[in-house]
């Protein structure tokens, strides 16, 4: 593979407020632990009204969520992701004469991301006001190999010029988090969450510790740096913020260097983050800077290599994937605590909550790449199961565990129930997700101590929000996927994962007894056999939509009554339609945000025959906007397994670039993972036909017109597969691991090292 496809940079870009804030998504630095947005180090014009914003996944705030009239069980506390200390400002000054991209001349300007390294560059030459010249090189990373930490290495070379250097280095404790009232999308209000308690320097090392003010909270950062060069310094401290000053007497051709290390410690993973903040800058400062940049790339490595997508014919969409894939990587949850928001951590849009996101769009890459992180994913929501009962409870529910539509820390956050609370089909996702873990390892013991007693406790509430009519199961007032049509009977994606996740109940139950692994859980649940066939019955009889007519699949019972809206009637400018027209405009129409039914036939396409496919794809394709970015993913897959290759390619195309070309216009509230995701599945369950499914694993490969190649690797039972689609055939390399029974074409094959099968 060659190392520039790893690289994505942009050249002499303009310093406008928008592009500015784009590049701090696309090149923020994280590690699925902290996340840094990328903010100039010397900062920007005070008009730019920037806020450096840095996050922590999982650490949370308590806001309160007003709704205007108080109804039984609305959530009315909600969490939010933290901006929280700022480690990222350093100004630096030649002669008195102050560095910023602003004043003076930029004469060279570059930004560039190394996915192979895990850091990113920025280079600058800079000459001021009077003259002097200036070359600024800037890495940052944020340490796969040490979570906490965060590394600035700055270096200034001086080109025409020797004098006083002073650097001024800020770490910051008095931060804001980003709101924006406009958009519903971002938290509206402006509260200070968190409360610097803390301001101390000990040993050259800052430290500040804030408290958060309603969950009980802590969290600490620590700053030390090392400068290579002669220098004296001082450290300033006022108003929560300590300020290291060096002071330096600079020849023309010396290359200034200053290391920031910065390390955050939160008290939900160590209980006390103060000491840990110390045990890590101790760790992080052992070693030469050298050695961590050595693991990180070691880290990225193993990485890629694990889940090696490679395009040849199109360089700018193989490094799109690259890209897409590096910010997944950069955005998961790697402990218990936390799991992967919408933007990831590079912005505060969605406030940090987890959605449905995880499981359907971002685990299928994981499950299938490095398994250890889906199962990492699903502990997360095991650690939240308590609250998920809980929430059943505030539903109305008797028994079982509802998980919320979003969420930090395990409780509801939703504050528009209809587009929230209501999509129950959450619980099915998070099955779905546990489900494919299984079929994908065959790791039954993980089962057995976690994920049946998610997939029991989840599969009671079908029991109970839906009930037999005429003989058939109804799943009544809830929100599937689409959010444009809302609280609806039997929306058939939901039904059909409510089937898929009841049968599955039923399966694991038999398995497990037959293993001899059940009797502590189904005491622990007061679960019994009597239930579990409740389940069989529940899903042998699901009732799902169809429409004698038109041959497809009703979104739900009522969704083929209402006004159809011609979509090119409405101004391009109209679009998100969320931003300009009241709900229930929106629900009385037939109009989708996202794919609902498609992607229910991605996910479970043995549920209905090849023309009922067809048809719904071709119906719900005129009316769906693709507000949503987890929809063209979707669409593209389903159009490549419905044979329509060059529109599959199509909406690819756009999933694939959404971020790098700002599709949406709104990359610069934070990355859109799902979609990235969605790009992967794209590829290996779009264009390479991958499906895993209790049968086995199988492929129908096709090649893209314009490439001459593509490939990718998966993980499946512990064997490794290499699949190259090729002009004339298709070749699968076991590259580690037993042989597999594999399908191609609808054929089996044996794999034992490698199979070349003609096209
Ligand atoms: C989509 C949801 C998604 C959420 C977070 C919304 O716009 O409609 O399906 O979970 O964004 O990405």
């Amino acid at each position: 593979m060659r190392d520039a496809a790893f690289i994505y940079e942009l050249c002499d870009y303009p310093l406008n407020r928008y592009q500015l804030n784009l590049n701090e998504v696309l090149f923020h630095n994280a590690n699925g632990y902290i996340g840094v947005r990328y903010d100039f180090e010397e900062g920007y014009p005070e008009r730019y009204d920037f806020t450096p914003s840095q996050y922590i996944n999982g650490f949370y705030d308590y806001a309160k969520l007003p709704q205007a009239e108080r109804l039984y069980g609305l959530a009315a506390e909600k969490q939010t992701i933290l901006n929280i200390a700022n480690t990222q400002t350093i100004k630096i000054s030649f002669d008195g004469e102050e560095f910023n991209m602003f004043s003076g001349t930029v004469l060279e300007n570059k930004l560039s991301l190394d996915m192979k390294r895990g850091t990113t560059l920025r280079k600058v030459k800079w000459r001021s006001a009077s003259g002097k010249e200036i070359q600024l090189k800037v890495t940052r990373m944020a340490s796969f190999y040490q979570l906490p930490l965060f590394i600035i290495d700055y270096e200034a070379e001086l080109l025409n010029f020797s004098g006083p250097v002073v650097i001024e280095s800020v770490h910051d404790g008095a931060v804001l988090n980003y709101t924006n009232p406009a958009d519903p999308r971002i938290a509206g209000e402006c509260i200070q969450y968190l409360t610097p308690i803390s301001c101390e320097i000990k040993q050259g090392a800052s430290y500040i510790t804030s408290q958060t003010s309603k969950s009980g909270l802590e969290i600490c950062s620590c700053v030390k740096h090392r400068l290579l060069n002669e220098h004296q310094y001082e450290f300033i401290v006022y108003n929560q913020k300590a300020v290291c000053r060096y002071d330096i007497l600079a020849k023309a051709g010396e290359n200034i260097r200053l290391i920031k290390y910065a390390v955050f410690c939160d008290s939900i993973r160590y209980p006390n983050c103060r000491q840990q903040a110390e045990n890590e800058i101790e760790q992080a400062l052992a070693v030469p800077l050298e050695y961590l940049y050595k693991k990180q790339a070691d880290y990225l490595t193993d990485y890629w290599h694990n889940c090696m997508v490679e395009i040849q014919g199109d360089d700018s969409l193989n490094n799109a994937i690259h890209f897409n894939l590096y910010q997944l990587i950069q955005s998961v949850g790697k402990d218990q605590y936390s799991n992967i928001a919408p933007k990831g951590l590079s912005g505060d849009g969605y406030e940090g909550h987890y959605f449905w996101d995880s499981e359907m769009f971002i685990h299928p890459f994981f499950t299938i790449t490095n398994p250890a992180i889906s199962k990492t994913l699903i502990e997360y929501r095991y650690a939240t199961l308590d609250m998920a009962r809980k929430n059943a409870k505030i539903m109305g529910h008797k028994k079982g565990a509802l998980y919320p539509w979003r969420t930090i820390m395990g409780s509801e956050c939703s504050g528009f129930f209809p587009a929230g609370s209501a999509q129950y089909h959450i619980n099915g996702d998070v099955a779905y997700s546990i489900i494919a873990y299984y079929l994908a390892t065959k790791d039954i013991e993980f089962i057995q101590s976690t994920g049946a007693e998610i997939i029991f406790e989840t599969a009671r509430l079908w029991l109970d929000v839906g009930n037999f009519y005429n003989g058939q199961f109804h799943i009544n007032g809830v929100t599937g996927p689409d959010e444009y049509t809302c609280i609806v009977n039997n929306n058939y994606y939901t039904n059909v994962l409510a089937q898929y996740h009841l049968t599955w109940a039923v399966k694991f139950y038999y398995l497990l007894e037959k293993n001899q692994g059940l009797s502590l859980l189904t005491e622990k649940i007061q679960l019994h056999s009597q239930e579990i066939e409740e389940f069989r019955r529940a899903a042998e009889n699901m009732y799902l939509p169809y429409d004698e007519n038109l041959k497809i699949n009703p979104q739900d019972d009522s969704f083929l009554q209402k006004s159809l809206w011609d979509l090119e009637s409405i101004p391009k400018d109209k679009y998100p339609l969320l931003l300009h027209y009241h709900p229930l405009h929106l629900y009385r129409h037939q109009i989708c945000k996202q794919a609902d039914t498609v992607m229910a036939h991605f996910i479970l396409e043995d549920a209905q025959d090849e023309e009922t496919m067809l048809n719904s794809f071709k119906y719900y394709e005129k009316i769906t906007t693709h507000d949503s970015s987890l929809s063209t993913c979707i669409y593209s897959i389903m159009a490549a397994r419905l044979g329509m290759h060059q529109l599959a390619y199509d909406y690819f195309r756009i999933s694939a670039r959404l971020d790098l070309d700002d599709v949406h216009n709104n990359t610069q509230d934070g990355i859109h993972a799902a979609n990235m995701g969605g790009s992967y599945m794209a590829i290996v369950y779009g264009f390479g036909g991958f499906r895993l499914k209790e049968q086995g694993i199988s492929f129908a490969p096709f090649l893209p017109d314009s490439w001459t190649a593509y490939s990718f690797i998966i993980c499946f039972e512990n064997s490794r597969i290499l699949v190259q689609v090729e002009k004339n055939q298709c070749v699968f390399t076991l590259e580690y691991g037993q042989e597999k029974t594999i399908s191609v074409y609808g054929k089996e094959y044996l794999l034992q090292d490698c199979l070349r099968i003609p096209r």
